[in-house]
């Protein structure tokens, strides 16, 4: 494994500036349409994400060349859908700040400037940047990649392919990275993007006509081919953000499906929201051993937590089960934190209320004493409450 010290994208200012290709795009949804099956994605992912919020509104119900312009046409368009407002925002302090603590501590392979911010805004870094740098260290901490020459991972769910961006750059002599995906603007920005970022590797893509080969340092593929994926053939298995937005027999598939694929004693990596939008079960073989289960700065709800297993030989759940356990208290003293600090919050205002009737009380005596005119003493109050 190479490390590089700061870790350093590559076009960092117009790396998301990218048209989308409305021929691909068709291509993809066409195929969905015919051979998708139950691994079409779901209402929230399907030709209505993000509709509510643009123009077009509730009234989408298919793939059109409307809804192409509005929301698929350029990549920029779908950032807020994969990695969220926090996470596209350039970095600053306050991301700097949430996880800086953590990110120190788990950095073994010291991808971290000295100067967080400082590099990553001469670098282009968006908060979600961050969020790579936590997944890589913490996958890598945990599986000894090191001696391996070359090093096959599964994505389901990469959105842009912000996490196989940084595996592709070289901290490894040799990556073969598997994106799978489901839904049509995923598929084609995740083949789009990655190429314009490392023109010099070989990208395949199931909607450029390449055939599927392990000689690919990165192939996309959409899920409903992903029987084609060679068994026991992966060192890690990934998923972030992508499950809690699925149904449950999605998230069933992609368990069978990460089972299947990855090697004996090899990794799987799930960082998931488990009270948001999917609430079903997380029917976690018996026979994959947790080995980290915690919120990290990236958990946005109280149970999210980012959970790393090795597929073994043997029954796991009883250790699960305990470690659920404990991980319940992680998120019973989050909720008693939120509790504390939205009641803090109520005790600010009602102070900064009662110090403004005091000001007012104050200001109407000093009229009556003065003579000033009710008038007068309006304008005065108005502009306060203005400024603020
Ligand atoms: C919120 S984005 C997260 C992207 C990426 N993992 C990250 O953290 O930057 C959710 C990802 O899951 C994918 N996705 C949604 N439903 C899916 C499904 N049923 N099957 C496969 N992928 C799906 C989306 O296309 C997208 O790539």
């Amino acid at each position: 494994m190479n490390t590089k010290n700061p870790f350093t994208l590559q076009n960092p200012f117009s790396r998301f500036e990218l048209e989308g290709d409305k021929a691909l795009f068709n291509w993809i949804v066409t195929d969905m349409i015919q051979n998708g099956g139950n691994l079409v994605p779901s209402d929230h992912w399907n030709w209505n994400l993000g509709s509510n919020e643009t123009e077009l509104g509730s009234q989408v119900s298919e793939y059109s060349d409307e809804l192409f312009e509005a929301n698929y046409s350029q990549l920029q368009m779908m950032l807020a859908p994969w990695v969220g407002g926090t996470g596209m925002k350039s970095i600053d302090e306050v991301a700097v700040a949430k996880y800086e603590g953590f990110l120190r501590a788990i950095d073994h392979l010291n991808l971290l400037a000295d100067d967080i911010q400082a590099h990553g805004q001469s670098n282009g870094w968006r908060e979600t940047d961050l969020g790579s740098m936590l997944d890589i260290n913490l996958i890598t901490a945990f599986t000894e990649l090191s001696l391996r020459e070359r090093v096959a991972v599964c994505e389901v769910g990469g959105g842009y392919g912000r996490l196989a961006e940084v595996f592709l750059s070289d901290l490894w002599v040799s990556v073969h990275y598997v994106l799978v995906d489901a839904v049509p603007g995923s598929l084609m920005y995740s083949y789009l993007y990655l190429k314009s970022q490392f023109p010099n590797l070989r990208i395949g893509s199931y909607y450029n006509g390449d055939i599927y080969s392990e000689n690919f340092d990165c192939y996309i593929m959409p899920s409903w081919y992903s029987h084609l994926l060679p068994s026991s053939s992966f060192d890690i298995s990934i998923n972030i953000e992508s499950m809690q937005e699925m149904s449950q027999h999605h998230v069933d598939y992609y368990f069978t499906l990460f089972d299947r694929l990855t090697k004996p004693d090899g990794e799987i990596y799930l960082s998931n929201a488990r009270d948001y939008i999917f609430r079903g079960n997380w029917n976690i073989p018996k026979h994959w051993e947790t080995l980290f289960l915690h919120n990290t700065p990236r958990s946005w709800s109280p149970d999210h937590p980012t959970h790393i297993m090795r597929k073994r030989n043997g029954d796991f759940s009883l250790e699960r089960c305990i470690l659920e356990g404990a991980f319940k208290h992680q998120i019973i003293a989050w909720q008693q934190q939120q509790l504390i600090s939205e009641q803090q919050q109520h005790i600010a205002d009602r102070d900064r209320i009662c110090g403004e009737l005091q000001q007012t009380i104050t200001d109407l005596t000093g009229c009556q004493q003065t003579g000033l005119g009710l008038r007068r003493f309006w304008k005065i109050f108005r502009r306060r409450a203005k400024a603020g």
